[in-house]
């Protein structure tokens, strides 16, 4: 009995010292344009759902998803996330793909945050650590960033009024870069990004 614990005792410790020697000699690649694996995305994004599972309050949405909260989100939104997360204007932002792991592109159906709202508002609010995601919650205030949850939510079910406003973030020379196939969920920016428009691809993958 007592030379299995040894043995298990040993196993680990040569294990441990086999992890550290990797990262001290420089075996880990720590640059940021690479593509997680499948395997890692799933179980990080599996970690992910189990910590915000048990750490984000159970917390009910205060704001209601009127026009003027909807309008407010939606700018919110413009000024502090699409740059990472996308807009009508680039439905892909370049400066999402930067990161390991990319951040999210929400004007993409598959892509879309689906998660509960306490746990978007709690996501939102702290960050995401290993990753390019910031927390906000030394920027914008609670209420700013339920407008925020309230928008992510209605962003493909937007009253007309606010649908204007967003369609206004698609500037004349940006269709160029409005690709079909990434605005499933967006009809009226598909039909704004012309044939034309499309073959001069502003995309670059
Ligand atoms: C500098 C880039 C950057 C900015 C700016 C940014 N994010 Fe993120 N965000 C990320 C990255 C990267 C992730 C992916 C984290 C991960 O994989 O766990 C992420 C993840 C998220 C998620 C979780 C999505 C999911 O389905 O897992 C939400 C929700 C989110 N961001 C909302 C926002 C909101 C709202 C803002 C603006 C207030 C914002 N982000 C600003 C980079 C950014």
């Amino acid at each position: 009995m007592r030379n299995f614990f040894l043995g298990i005792v040993v196993t680990l410790a040569v294990l441990a010292g086999g992890a550290y020697s990797y990262l001290r000699m420089g075996f880990l690649d720590l640059r940021a344009d690479l593509h997680p694996s499948a395997f890692e995305k799933h179980q990080a994004m599996s970690f992910m759902d189990a910590c915000t599972d048990r750490h984000a309050p159970d917390q009910k949405n205060p704001i209601q998803p009127t026009e003027t909260n909807l309008l407010d989100g939606m700018k919110l939104y413009r000024d502090h996330c699409a740059m990472c997360h996308g807009a009508p204007d680039h439905p892909e932002k370049k400066f999402g793909h930067p990161f390991y792991p990319p951040a999210p592109q929400f004007m993409v159906m598959e892509d879309m945050p689906d998660m509960p709202e306490n746990q978007n508002f709690y996501i939102i609010r702290h960050g995401v650590r290993w990753t390019g995601m910031p927390a906000w919650r030394n920027t914008l205030n609670d209420g700013e960033i339920w407008k925020l949850v309230t928008f992510l939510g209605h962003m493909d079910k937007l009253p007309p009024s606010v649908e204007e406003e967003w369609k206004k973030s698609l500037p004349s020379d940006a269709k160029a870069s409005t690709k079909r196939d990434t605005l499933r969920g967006y009809p009226h920016l598909r039909a704004a990004a012309s044939p034309s428009d499309l073959q001069t691809g502003g995309i670059h993958e």
